[in-house]
């Protein structure tokens, strides 16, 4: 396997991605509805989201609250353009980046929420990212993370070896995000997410090993 580096990988595959999303993700047709569901309602509610894509989760989102104001921050230039093709007309922000250098301000969003994005990255490079919604997010304010999870400790540390085992092989600098999976467990999650100064951490739903993680500070 040839690692891609992370926003090239998304843009190569942009005319096939929501199709292969919707189409062969386990539940994808369940948990983009539900996560939406899950963000404010309110008039002019301000949300983020951390590695938007093409916004299939905000297709919903939308769907359910046209007064939103969305951040959207994503690596993947050409991901964000077919966002702005779609939602042109929608208080949209897009910020093409990575979400671990963007500044996020204090007490500016009343949600977050990132779907199918933070499964690679370790708890290391998680908990600053973390700190750093926590801090965006107004008082009683709240994380939404839908993503897929390893099962054990061991099918964690496998995929993170293999990581490193390819971009060693590849001669591949470190200090660059490859496109492969390293998800981590629930319990690596949620403890990365109370570290980082959540309050009150829970599964909310789950298909599979897909689960949708909601953090309120
Ligand atoms: C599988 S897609 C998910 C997109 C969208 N949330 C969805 O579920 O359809 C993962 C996205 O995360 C973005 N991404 C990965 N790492 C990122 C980072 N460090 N900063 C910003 N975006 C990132 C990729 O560019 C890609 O668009």
């Amino acid at each position: 396997m040839i690692l891609e580096k992370m926003g090239d990988f998304f843009g190569r595959r942009l005319d096939e991605y929501e199709a292969h999303q919707l189409g062969e993700i386990d539940s994808a047709r369940e948990f983009y509805p539900y996560t939406a569901e899950l963000l404010p309602r309110d008039a002019n509610a301000r949300v983020l989201d951390l590695g938007c894509g093409t916004g299939l989760e905000l297709d919903f989102y939308f769907s359910l609250n046209k007064t939103a104001h969305v951040t959207g921050i994503d690596l993947a230039h050409e991901m964000l353009a077919r966002l702005h093709d779609k939602h042109g007309g929608k208080s949209l922000k897009l910020v093409e980046g990575s979400y671990f250098d963007v500044p996020l301000g204090e007490n500016n969003f009343d949600a977050a929420v990132s779907v199918e994005s933070l499964h690679h990255f370790t708890q290391a490079e998680k908990l600053p990212l973390y700190r750093k919604i926590y801090l965006a997010l107004r008082d009683g304010g709240y994380f939404v993370l839908t993503d897929y999870f390893c099962d054990t400790d061991e099918q964690e540390s496998f995929f993170r070896r293999e990581l490193l085992r390819l971009k060693s092989e590849q001669g591949l600098a470190d200090g660059e995000f490859y496109h492969y999976d390293t998800p981590l467990t629930v319990p690596h999650e949620t403890e990365a997410l109370t570290l980082a100064g959540f309050s009150s951490v829970k599964i909310d739903a789950s298909w599979g090993s897909t689960h949708t993680i909601v953090a309120y500070k």
